[in-house]
């Protein structure tokens, strides 16, 4: 049987929700009042600053409708980070009990509260005989993408759940990592490869999902425990912790469960962003010998505590002999030649972009290099991950970006290429202290004029 024919097309469900003439005041007294009883039992609260009602655009992390608003799940999914709620609230019972069931069985949510009941609140009081009874429901966005569409960011399946395991949070969520179907992985190859044979793509299907990626995933799951066990306690929570695996009958991880590292907290400057990526990749490589090779911005979160790193499936411990395992040796050198960060690299190699021997030398291998040239770049533009946007501040015509992109050169193109002066995490962060003297220097003429 063809793989094609397994998989149906998602179906997304609607209901016409009619609008309640209310008057703005009581729309916004129901919004606020369900707002409090919602937000109250949330710990993130305090920092999901940018929450707001359904009248705005971008991302946010609540979303709450009354009848009359956008209540589809399409667009909502659109409109909600990972992990944010979407809360929708009538004083009519039955609008509430008909939109919820468009959310329960909806691939991209979990219903994360059912249908409750509180009165609305008078003077902030929620009085028994003024307030009218509201009814709401809440549900979390729980995948990054929705049902049938691919990304190249993302390989694996990763979405949110709740969290079963008894210390931390055990009522909240978690991030839960599993292979990909193989269903999955043909549809996305025969989108990458319309020209080679289904045959041949099912076949490679069923070996990426059977034999390589469990490899990766219980690589990862044991870096996970290595990084709790050796990182410098103050980065520790920088990185996630492994809750919970389960393996497939070769005794391979299948699914991981780990700590959710939300996006949050106030905005940094590009200063700070590269200064505690920096830190971290140097506890990474000091601390726990382990290079990442797959330092994308889209491996980066930025939480209340600052930057913090994930997606360790690639990653390999400083001095690990790659080539003593034959199945081993073949993924990384086929991952060296297919990884972004390591063609990026052959190409500015090649037109002579990067000519310091450290980079040029660590091209095609399994080698810290990738680290550095990588989070060299990143620093010098903070904005390519479009999640990380509202977290960052940056200015392509400020002070600091220019002396950014001078360290970034002086990185990849230094004066002796035979002796670059950036060739670990530690001379970046010599490197970003320059960066800031400039820029301080450079204010403090500022003001002098
Ligand atoms: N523990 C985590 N905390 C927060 N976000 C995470 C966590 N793990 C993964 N993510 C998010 O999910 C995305 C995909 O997960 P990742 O581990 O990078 O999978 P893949 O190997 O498919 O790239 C990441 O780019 C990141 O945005
Ligand atoms: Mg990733």
């Amino acid at each position: 049987m063809s793989l094609v024919a397994a998989q149906p097309e998602p179906v997304r469900s609607s209901y016409k929700v009619e609008p309640l003439a209310l008057p703005d005041a009581q729309r916004r007294r129901i919004l606020d009042t369900v707002a409090q009883v919602v937000c109250r039992h949330d710990k993130d609260y305090p920092w999901l600053k940018d929450s707001r009602f359904t009248d705005g655009t971008g991302m946010v992390d609540y979303l709450f409708a009354l009848p009359g608003d956008e209540v589809s799940p399409d667009p909502v999914f659109h409109q909600l980070r990972w992990g944010g709620r979407f809360v929708f609230a009538s004083t009519n019972l039955g609008d509430v009990v008909e939109v919820e069931k468009l959310y329960d069985h909806e691939d991209g949510f979990a219903v994360d509260h059912t249908l409750s009941s509180t009165r609305c609140r008078t003077m902030g009081l929620p009085l028994p005989l003024l307030g009218r009874r509201v009814h709401y429901f809440v549900a979390r966005k729980v995948t990054l993408i929705p049902k049938g569409e691919y990304t190249e960011r993302f390989t694996f399946q990763v979405d949110l759940t709740r969290n079963h395991v008894g210390k931390h949070d055990p009522h909240g969520f978690c991030v839960r990592k599993r292979i990909p179907t193989v269903e999955d992985i043909f549809r996305r190859l025969c989108e990458k490869h319309p020209e080679t044979e289904q045959g041949v793509l099912e076949d490679r299907a069923k070996k990426l999902t059977r034999r390589i990626f469990p490899i990766f995933l219980s690589r990862e799951a044991g870096f996970l425990k290595l990084l709790q066990r050796d990182m410098p306690k103050a980065y520790r929570s920088h990185v996630p912790e492994l809750l919970h695996v389960d393996k497939n009958e070769d005794g391979m991880v299948s699914e991981l469960h780990m700590t959710w590292l939300r996006l949050g907290g106030p905005k940094m400057d590009q200063i700070e962003f590269a200064e505690q990526a920096t830190n971290l990749l140097h506890a990474l490589h000091e601390s726990v010998k382990l290079i990442h090779l797959d330092l994308r911005m889209d491996n980066m979160v930025v939480t209340p505590r600052g930057v913090c790193f994930v997606d360790f499936g690639s990653a390999v411990r400083i001095g690990e002999d790659i080539s003593k395992n034959k199945m081993m040796s073949v993924l990384f050198d086929e991952m060296m030649s297919t990884s972004q960060i390591q063609r990026l690299l052959g190409r500015m190699k090649t037109t002579g972009r990067v000519t310091s021997k450290f980079l040029v030398n660590g091209h095609g291998k399994v080698d810290r290099a990738a680290d550095i040239f990588y989070l060299a770049m990143q620093m010098n533009q903070p904005h390519s991950n479009p999640d990380l946007k509202p977290f960052i501040s940056y200015d392509k015509s400020s002070e600091t970006a220019r002396q950014f992109r001078k360290l970034h050169d002086a990185v990849m193109r230094p004066l002796d290429d035979n002796h670059p002066p950036y060739t670990t995490a530690k001379d970046l962060l010599r490197g970003i202290e320059i960066v800031k003297r400039k820029v301080q220097q450079k204010e403090l003429k500022g003001d002098r004029l």
